[in-house]
This record gives structure tokens, C-alpha cells and sequence, in this order.
């Protein structure tokens, strides 16, 4: 089967995806209608939601840098996104061009950006599995990730602006345990989160309105730091993804409350 057509077919334009919305606020060029004008509703609630999905990025960017000059070689970034500037594999590659990606990601979308992203440095490798988060089991008896990744070394998990999708009655303590659970002695989790914190009751009552399918699913910073209690959090532990080793970022720097998104790197026990 081609998986390419057939995630056009299962395209539905008519509402807004989280992975055509985010690449809006990004500045990239592949959403719709129904995507602009759920973006601006919460934009027109949470001004700062463009900067944070830009700080978001670049936080990924600099963990996954972090992690390939530890020495990690292997990674599964399950919310892949539509590629964007500085994507997971380009990253690890430009560290050691032998690293090895697998994405994973529930949109057709990003199902139809696969190809671009498959391209891998000479000698690294990547894969792309259609796989839902919520169903932990299926991405790790997916074939493709073995005959990508190698189970037995240390791997970093990239739960990247996605678990504010995962609601509470589906257990994301669940899931990350038993992705965790599949990883070798030595491997990393990198996990960021939105947040609303910060934003008076008003904001927050025009952003559950504009959240009409209960999809999205803010948490406090001190329910992230239960989610990942079972972790050892690298240094500064939970902090804005705007400052989380930012320190070599140029300024002038949003504050925390704009960015409203925290971000860490835990080492998996
Ligand atoms: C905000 S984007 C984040 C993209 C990328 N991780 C980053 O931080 O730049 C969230 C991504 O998670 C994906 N996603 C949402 N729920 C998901 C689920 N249950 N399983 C897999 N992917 C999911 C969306 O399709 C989207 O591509």
C-alpha cells in the first residue's frame, strides 16, 4: 500500500490539526483555512502562543544538541510535526551523520511530508511510522522501529508539544511509562508542555471555549514534574523552554509568562 495516498485521502481541511496549526504560528507555509482560524482565535486570546511555538522549537533544537554531544546516537520523536527548519534527524546528524531517527506522528499530513524527512545523512538512517501516542504498544511493535533503532543502547524519547494532547483519561503517566520502559539503562527523555498557568481566569475561559473537542490539555508545571517523577531531570530541571540552556541565545529574551511552555531532559533510570 502506498501510505502517502493514503493518508491524503484521510486529509480532512475542513478542521483545524494541531501539526497545521503549530507550522502557522511557525511561519511555514502548509496549513488551511480552518488551521489560520483556530491559530488566531487563540492567538487573539494568548498573544504569546507564536513566540512559544517558536521558543518551543528552538528548545528541541538545543536538546537534541545537548544530547548528541553526550553522546546519544539514537532518537524516537513521537509529535514529529510538519518538518520545519531544524528538524530532529538534521540535528543529531550535523552531530554524527550515523544517528538514527524514528518519527512518529497520528496527522496524514505529516504522513505526506515523510519522504522529505526520510532523508537521512549517508550513513545515519530515518524512519517515519504512522503510530498514535496513545497507543504506546503499537509504536513499539511497529517493525520499522527495530529496524531502525537498536533497543538495547540508549535512545532519547522526544515528547515535544505533544503531551498537552494527551488528555487525562488517557493516562499519560501510562504511556510514558511503558515507552520508558522499552528504553536501555542510560537512555533520555525530552518532554515540553504548554501551559496556562500564568493567564488570568478570562484568557483561560476563551481558550476552553475556543478548545471545542477537548483535544488540547494544559498542566500546571507541578503536574509536568509528576509526569516526570520517575526521572532523573538534567540540569536546571523544569524551566521555560525560552531558557532551558539559553544561555548562548541572544537577547533581549521573552519572559517565562509570554512563552507560557516548560520544557526538560530527563535520564531515564
Ligand atoms: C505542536 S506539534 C509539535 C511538533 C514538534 N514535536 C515540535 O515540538 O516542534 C504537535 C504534533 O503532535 C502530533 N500529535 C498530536 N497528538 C498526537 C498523538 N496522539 N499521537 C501522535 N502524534 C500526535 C500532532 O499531529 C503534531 O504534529
Amino acid at each position: 500500500m502506498d501510505t502517502t495516498d493514503d493518508a491524503r485521502t484521510r486529509i480532512d481541511t475542513t478542521v483545524a490539526h494541531p501539526a497545521r496549526r503549530y507550522n502557522y504560528w511557525l511561519g511555514g507555509k502548509d496549513h488551511f483555512a480552518a488551521d489560520r482560524a483556530s491559530g488566531d482565535a487563540i492567538a487573539a486570546a494568548m498573544p504569546g502562543v507564536k513566540l512559544m511555538a517558536v521558543e518551543n522549537r528552538a528548545f528541541m533544537g538545543r536538546a537534541v544538541r545537548y544530547l548528541a554531544e553526550q553522546g546519544i546516537r539514537q532518537f524516537l520523536d513521537i509529535g514529529t510535526g510538519i518538518p520545519a527548519p531544524n528538524n530532529t534527524h538534521e540535528i543529531a546528524q550535523s552531530v554524527d551523520p550515523s544517528s538514527r531517527v524514528v518519527y512518529v506522528d497520528n496527522d496524514p499530513i505529516v504522513l505526506t511530508h515523510a519522504r522529505a524527512l526520510l532523508t537521512s545523512a549517508p550513513g545515519g538512517a530515518n524512519a517515519y511510522i504512522d503510530g498514535d501516542l496513545r497507543d504506546p504498544e503499537a509504536i513499539l511493535a511497529h517493525p520499522d522501529l527495530p529496524a531502525t533503532l537498536d533497543l538495547s543502547r540508549p535512545v532519547a524519547l522526544l515528547l515535544v508539544a505533544v503531551l498537552h494532547f494527551i488528555r487525562e483519561d488517557e493516562h499519560p503517566e501510562r504511556i510514558i511509562e511503558t515507552l520508558t520502559a522499552a528504553l536501555a539503562p542510560g537512555s533520555y527523555l525530552v518532554a515540553s508542555h504548554a501551559t496556562w498557568e500564568y493567564l488570568p481566569a478570562e484568557v483561560i475561559a476563551a481558550l476552553t471555549r475556543n478548545n471545542t473537542d477537548g483535544r488540547f490539555q494544559a498542566r500546571t508545571a507541578a503536574r509536568f514534574a509528576e509526569l516526570l517523577a520517575p526521572f532523573d531531570l538534567v540540569e536546571p530541571g523544569i524551566e521555560s523552554v525560552a531558557y532551558w540552556h539559553a544561555d548562548d541565545v541572544p537577547g533581549p529574551r521573552p519572559s517565562a509568562e509570554e512563552v507560557a511552555c516548560f520544557g526538560a531532559v530527563a535520564r531515564i533510570r
